[in-house]
């Protein structure tokens, strides 16, 4: 039986999801083609995902092309309970409402894995670490974000991943463009929602200048914002200086910053050292997967008080200043707004769908381990995103192509 918060809320979700749909025009094109050769009639499919109306229209496209799904969350706090709602109509098991409890978001990943799956969609890697631990078995499964990735890889290290894992995350055609674009400006639109502040004229510290730290910091300094960047990596810290960021050392960064946007997918990345050196009035907001960058127990400790100011928005008084953290440090974006744009959840979730279907074809021949999206399929779905936005390219000419492959031409 699923379990989320309230039926009654079907048709908000609908209307929420129809939105979606029309926004996602390659999914909605490989949901027509695969909805008549229905090529996953019978397989059970299981989704760790963030249940919003983007994933609510890639589990359209799966039950359309046959497979029966199972849904959990992938973050406590990232269910829309409208879409929730309507997808049960529709046939899904989900189990996810906002605001589980730690007990109950594992209690509902192991309802997903009871359903038997055959093929898992994760989000971060809880569904997938659960399903080593039980004894489900698995054609595969595909990997959406950054962390999920590197907890993958870790598990394949120590020979612990038993099944093939596809790295939707590393396709050129999602990680440069769901972690660049969707983040940019969708943990912008999180930290708007939960604050109201004006970024121009603000300090902006990111740290992390990866995939999802550039996207923040180049769409907080296109909003007037000065941004300073804080990085380990010194080829990405060299990026950022050389993009025009001010780069330094988080102890310097948490004397001078307004707001301060954690995207590094590491741990005690601001900590309670860092808290005593901000400013009264800082706000505080995580757009990595888990909530362990902003070390809320540390804050939680040497606050004297804390009170709710607005949704997603606790200010903590330390006696003498007031610092604001959002969405108790978990994921910004979709916590307190809606996720990434449509737009660029067509490009993820094509390629989650396309590997899944990879995955059915293929997986029984795939070795267990961590396996890179198929080229051919990153190139399938850049061309029909282009397509889909009235946008032709040039192609190869014979010629060119018989050049590019040579040696024999040099200066001439
Ligand atoms: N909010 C979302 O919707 C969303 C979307 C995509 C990815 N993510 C998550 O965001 C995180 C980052 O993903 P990414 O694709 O940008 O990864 P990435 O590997 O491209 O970048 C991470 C960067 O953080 C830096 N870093 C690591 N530890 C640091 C520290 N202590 N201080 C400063 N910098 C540090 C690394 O050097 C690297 O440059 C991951 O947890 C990922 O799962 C979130």
């Amino acid at each position: 039986m699923p379990k989320i918060k309230d039926p009654s809320l079907a048709s908000r979700g609908e209307l929420k999801i129809g939105w979606a749909r029309t926004r996602m025009p390659v999914l909605s094109l490989l949901r027509s083609e695969y909805g008549s050769k229905k090529p996953l009639q019978g397989k059970r499919v299981g989704a760790g995902l963030h249940v919003t109306k983007e994933t609510a229209v890639l589990v359209e496209a799966l039950m359309s092309a046959g497979a029966s799904v199972s849904v959990c969350a992938s973050n406590p706090l990232s269910t829309q309970d409208d879409v929730a709602a309507r997808l049960v109509d529709e046939g899904a098991d989900v189990y996810a409402w906002k605001g589980m409890n730690n007990e109950e978001y594992y209690w509902a990943v192991n309802q997903v894995l009871a359903s038997r799956p055959e093929i898992i969609l994760d989000d971060g890697g809880d569904l997938t670490v659960a399903a080593i631990a039980s004894n489900v078995q698995l054609d595969g499964g595909c990997e959406e974000t950054t962390t999920g990735i590197i907890r993958a890889r870790a598990l394949e290290k120590q020979g612990k991943l038993r099944f093939p894992l596809i790295a939707v995350n590393d396709a050129e055609t999602k990680w440069e463009f769901d972690n660049v674009y969707g983040t940019g400006q969708s943990a912008l639109d999180g930290i708007i929602r939960a604050t109201n502040i004006l970024l121009a004229g603000k300090t902006v510290v990111v740290s992390g200048y990866g995939h999802v730290g550039r996207g923040i910091a180049n769409r907080a300094r296109g909003m007037g914002a000065e941004v300073i960047v804080t990085e380990v990596s010194p080829v990405n810290a060299l990026k950022a200086r050389m993009d025009g960021f001010r780069v330094t050392k988080m102890d310097e960064a948490a004397k001078i910053g307004d707001l301060f946007i954690t995207a590094t997918g590491n741990k005690s990345v601001i900590t309670e050292e860092h808290f005593r050196l901000m400013k009264d009035g800082a706000v505080l907001a995580n757009a990595g997967h888990f909530n362990v960058e902003i070390d809320v127990n540390a804050l939680e400790k040497i606050a004297e008080s804390k009170r709710e100011v607005r949704d997603f928005n606790v200010e903590y008084d330390l006696g003498g200043k007031k610092l604001f953290l959002l969405a108790e440090g978990r994921l910004i974006n979709l916590t307190a707004a809606e996720g990434h744009p449509s737009e660029v959840m067509d490009m993820s979730f094509s390629n989650q769908f396309l590997s899944a279907l990879y995955l059915k074809d293929h997986g029984h021949e795939m070795k267990p381990g961590v396996h890179p999206v198929p080229r051919e399929q990153d190139e399938q779905v850049a061309l029909l995103k282009l397509r889909s936005m009235g946008i032709e390219i040039d192609t190869l000419t014979e010629e060119q192509e018989s050049y590019l492959g040579g040696y024999g031409e040099g200066t001439s």
